[in-house]
Formats: C-alpha cells, sequence, structure tokens
C-alpha cells in the first residue's frame, strides 16, 4: 500500500473516493529552460481542503460522468482529454489491466486556471484506480507515471507542500509552521499555460531583464514566514499572464483595496488570483464581499497549511 493511498475515503453508500484540492504556487520562480522546451522551475505548492472530488464505483465498463458547478465547462473538452481518463488509460496500459468502474468527477475548481484542477483529478484518478483495480504499483511507479500526464500531476499525488523543482518532478515535502484562510478568485477567463510560458520569454527580453530568476538561498526562511514568502519571493508568470489576461489586475486590486491579507498573488499561470488571511472565517467574509461585488467571479475560500 502506498502512503497516498490514506487520502482514499469511504462515501456513505460505501462506494471510494478521494478529493482533489486545488493546488496553490506560494511562489513560482523560473530557473531555466530544458531542450524541449519544459522550463524549469522552483516553486512551492501547497494545497487546498477542498476542490474536486473523484467518487469511484466498481462496475464491468469504464464510464466518467462529470457534475458540480463547472462540469459545464468541463464538458466542452472531448472526453479523452479529461485528465481522469488518460491517466486511466496509462494506469491501465502500465498494470495491464483492462479499464473499469464508473467515475463521477465534482468539478468544483475551474479549468486552465492556475490551480491544477485537471493535475489534480488525474492525481486521484491514479490513487482510487491502483485500488480499486489492484494494480499494485508503488509509489515511485505512480510518481512516474503521472509526470506523462503532466508537469504538475506527481505534486499533486501527495496533495501536501512541497518544494518543486525539476519541470515538476523533483519533490521535498515541507512542513508549513503556520495557517491560513485561503480566497481564490478567478475573473472567468481561461489562460493557456504554453502561451503564459512563451509570454515569460519576450516579456523578459523586451525590458533587457536576466533570462531566468536565480534560485533562493534561503528556502527555510520562506517556508517559515509569510512575510519573507511576500519580500523574497513572487510569481514569475504573473505579469506575463496580466498581459494575455488583464482581468487578473482588476482581481488584485480589488482584494488589495478591500482586505488586510498577508500575501495577494496569482497561483500558477493564472489567472486565479489567492490572497491569505489570519483564519478561514476572514477569508469567507472576503468572498463574501468579492461575490457581492463581481457575481460572474469565481470565488472559493477555504484553508491550507
Ligand atoms: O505538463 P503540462 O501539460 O501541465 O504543461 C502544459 C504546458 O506548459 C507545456 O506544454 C509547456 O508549454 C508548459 N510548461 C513548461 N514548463 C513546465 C510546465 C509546463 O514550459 N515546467
Amino acid at each position: 500500500m502506498t502512503a497516498f493511498e490514506s487520502r482514499l475515503k469511504e462515501a456513505p453508500d460505501g462506494s471510494l473516493y478521494v478529493r482533489a484540492p486545488a493546488k496553490l504556487n506560494l511562489f513560482l520562480h523560473i530557473t531555466g529552460r530544458k531542450d524541449d522546451g519544459y522550463h524549469v522551475l522552483e516553486s512551492l505548492f501547497a494545497f487546498t481542503k477542498l476542490g474536486d472530488l473523484l467518487n469511484f464505483k466498481a462496475a464491468e465498463d469504464f464510464t466518467l460522468t462529470v457534475a458540480g458547478a463547472n462540469a459545464d465547462a468541463a464538458a466542452n473538452i472531448p472526453v479523452e482529454e479529461n485528465l481522469v481518463f488518460k491517466a486511466a488509460q496509462l494506469l491501465a496500459k502500465a498494470a495491464g489491466k483492462t479499464p473499469s468502474g464508473a467515475l463521477t468527477l465534482d468539478k468544483n475548481l475551474p479549468l486552465a486556471a492556475g490551480l491544477g484542477g485537471g493535475s489534480s483529478d488525474a492525481a486521484a484518478a491514479l490513487i482510487g484506480l491502483n485500488h480499486l483495480w489492484d494494480c499494485g504499483l508503488s509509489e515511485g511507479d505512480l510518481l512516474a507515471l503521472s509526470l506523462k500526464i503532466g508537469a504538475d500531476v506527481p505534486s499533486c499525488l501527495a496533495a501536501e507542500p512541497q518544494i518543486v523543482r525539476g519541470i515538476g518532478e523533483k519533490l521535498q515535502r515541507v512542513q508549513l509552521p503556520w495557517s491560513a484562510g485561503v480566497v481564490m478568485v478567478n475573473p472567468g477567463k481561461p489562460v493557456s499555460t504554453p502561451d503564459v510560458f512563451k509570454g515569460f520569454k519576450s516579456f523578459r527580453e523586451a525590458r533587457g531583464l536576466p533570462p531566468f530568476d536565480v534560485s533562493i538561498t534561503d528556502l527555510n526562511k520562506v517556508v517559515e514566514d509569510i512575510s519573507m514568502l511576500d519580500v523574497l519571493t513572487s510569481n514569475s508568470l504573473q505579469d506575463p499572464a496580466c498581459q494575455l489576461c488583464p482581468e487578473i489586475m482588476e482581481v488584485e486590486r480589488f482584494l488589495r483595496l478591500n482586505s488586510q491579507q498577508e500575501l495577494l498573488r496569482m497561483s500558477g499561470s493564472g489567472a486565479t488570483v489567492f490572497a491569505l488571511y489570519h483564519d478561514k472565517q476572514a477569508a469567507e467574509a472576503v468572498a463574501h464581499r468579492v461575490r457581492q461585488h463581481a457575481p460572474n467571479w469565481w470565488v472559493m475560500a477555504d484553508e491550507i497549511g
């Protein structure tokens, strides 16, 4: 049994489920680019408690039903492109199994939003199906397989705070000695990750900036203290993302002017902006304010740490 399997829970009806929480990049620096075009990063990942939820029921045929608040957006992409489906195909091939089971994905997180929703769903699928199909794949096997689905998927298997390096495969678990309430706000525009990475290059070139970020020398300081995180780090994809999606600046401005946050920045390649607060109650109050201001923005309050 892998440590990831502790994420499998039993629903009241006896079926199994795995939560697929949102991934937040508390900071994201780009330290290089590989020959294949993928970028080398240094990032602190944290995960919320809530998000999507993937439910597994034993069944002869393999089916995937998408429900939840963002099911309509997910319905616009072909089922073969759903990362849960991709995860199932890859696992079946690796373990020599025929896909089976009735899966329901409760899709609450927005798509192409910088929250790793699809990656988190795929990781949940690997954990659940490894158990359901009795594949017996080890933690190492699952990590290797997950990287074939996407660069963020390995970190989503544990869904715990991690320093992430390489393109997303070098993982170092860390303990956050703090907890915080978090508000996530998405202006409702999907942002293409490859386009943002392309924009990163042209943004730096146009300003005569060095092509890449330098590694942080004292990562402990940054992990331990939100104010250090704020001062010493950033999300290097935020400026290029704002060029593609100026609404990110609108969201950030609203949160900055209407709440007393401890950290405010974009996650991943955007467009979701998150803000950290003293506790979940404070975060919920801010979420309420955001919903009143812009009913068409996607908003979620939760906690991390
Ligand atoms: O791996 P994933 O499918 O999430 O990546 C989507 C795209 O984002 C890649 O095709 C690549 O253009 C870009 N990317 C990158 N470097 C990373 C992760 C993603 O350039 N470390």
